[in-house]
């Protein structure tokens, strides 16, 4: 079989590589880069371990071909800690969000797309955001706690007043 040249950025780092266009996503990022905390757990898109984030938005890598990653750019699990502990890592350790761990790289990347759109979520909503996810150990309550957990620090975070808005109260 012939290969295809792919073009994408991978965690802020431009890429380009030769590959088969069957290849999956998940297996060029696990095995072509390395990047092995992308899980896989099923190949059949029933799982969620597999999620990254693609544009901003999750997506289970073991739904798309790496070919068709062309021109996007992507986020795995490695990166998500490049500043420091992200709020989810930092939720998932203090509520006790995993226990074989897994799940959790997948849990991560879906929660943090899903954060960005609403980082004032309900229980509800988290539920359903990460209704992809399965996870066979936590029951799922601890994932939710960790999740809210976040949401809350990535909340207060963001409406923080600036330096410049201080000063103005002050003035
Ligand atoms: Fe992709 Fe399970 S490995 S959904
Ligand atoms: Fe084990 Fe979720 S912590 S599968």
């Amino acid at each position: 079989m012939g290969t295809r040249t792919v073009n994408l950025t991978v965690n802020g780092q431009a890429v380009t590589r030769e590959v088969e266009p069957r290849l999956l996503l998940v297996h060029f990022i696990r095995e072509d880069l390395s990047l092995t905390g992308t899980h896989i757990g099923c190949d059949t898109t029933s799982c969620g371990a597999c999620t990254i984030i693609m544009d901003g938005k999750a997506v289970k890598s073991c739904t798309i071909f790496a070919v068709q990653a062309e021109g996007r750019s992507i986020e795995t699990i490695e990166d998500v800690a490049k500043d420091g502990l992200h709020p989810l890592q930092e939720g998932f350790w203090e509520k006790h969000g995993l226990q074989c761990g897994f799940c959790t790289p997948g849990m991560i990347m879906c929660s943090k797309a899903f954060l960005q759109e609403n980082d004032q979520p309900t229980e509800a909503e988290i539920r359903w955001a990460i209704s992809g996810n399965l996870c066979r150990c936590t029951g799922y309550v601890k994932i939710v706690e960790a999740i809210q957990y976040a949401a809350e620090k990535m909340h207060e975070k963001a409406n923080q007043p600036t330096q410049v808005q201080e000063q103005e109260v002050v003035a």
